[in-house]
């Protein structure tokens, strides 16, 4: 496991780490993206699509009503959001997990609620405001396939002197 800190300072800047992650990730890369409303979670996932499934780019949305929303891509992405679903609702009976590890990359909103059914392996993304329009966002990896791309993109954060 291991952690990495990146502050940006526009949604231009959190679209642009969005992509630069996306480029890293291989089909059954999962993101957990939790914290504050508003913190840039769909802003962030609007940079994912973007690097993987760039004809769907411009149509990100939060998938507030339909609980997931996907991008076909040379990767497709599935981008959950789970903030409206009710304490009883069952995550398991929805199907999701059938996602979790198929042919695409999984990008969750609110993952806080999947509980157990979150994968070993995958990569959390915390949200948190600074000041300004900065938001901290400390990304965790938590499994062999998740630390390999966070070491891979601290490498190109450091090259780019963002880190
Ligand atoms: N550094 C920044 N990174 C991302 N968004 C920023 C930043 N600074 C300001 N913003 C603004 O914050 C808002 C982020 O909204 P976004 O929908 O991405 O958040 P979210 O985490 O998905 O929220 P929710 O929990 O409601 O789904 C946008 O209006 C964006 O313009
Ligand atoms: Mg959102």
């Amino acid at each position: 496991m291991s952690r990495v800190q990146i502050t940006t300072g526009s949604s231009q800047e959190t679209e642009e780490l969005g992509a630069c992650l996306g480029s890293l990730l291989k089909p059954g890369a999962f993101l957990a993206l939790q914290g504050d409303l508003g913190g840039g979670k769909t802003c962030l996932t609007r940079g994912v699509v973007a690097a993987l499934a760039p004809q769907s780019a411009d149509h990100v949305a939060s998938p507030t009503y339909a609980i997931m929303n996907s991008y076909p891509g040379n990767t497709p992405v599935y981008h959950f959001d789970f903030y409206r679903l009710r304490g009883d609702d069952d995550i398991a009976e929805l199907g999701f997990e059938e996602y979790f590890h198929g042919d695409g990359v999984c990008v969750v909103e609110w993952s806080e609620r999947l509980e157990e059914l979150l994968p070993d392996d995958a990569l959390t993304l915390l949200f948190e405001y600074g000041e300004d329009n900065q938001r901290r966002i400390t990304i965790t990896s938590s499994g062999q396939k998740s630390d390999m791309v966070l070491e891979q993109l601290s490498e190109t954060f450091k090259k780019q002197k963002k880190l």
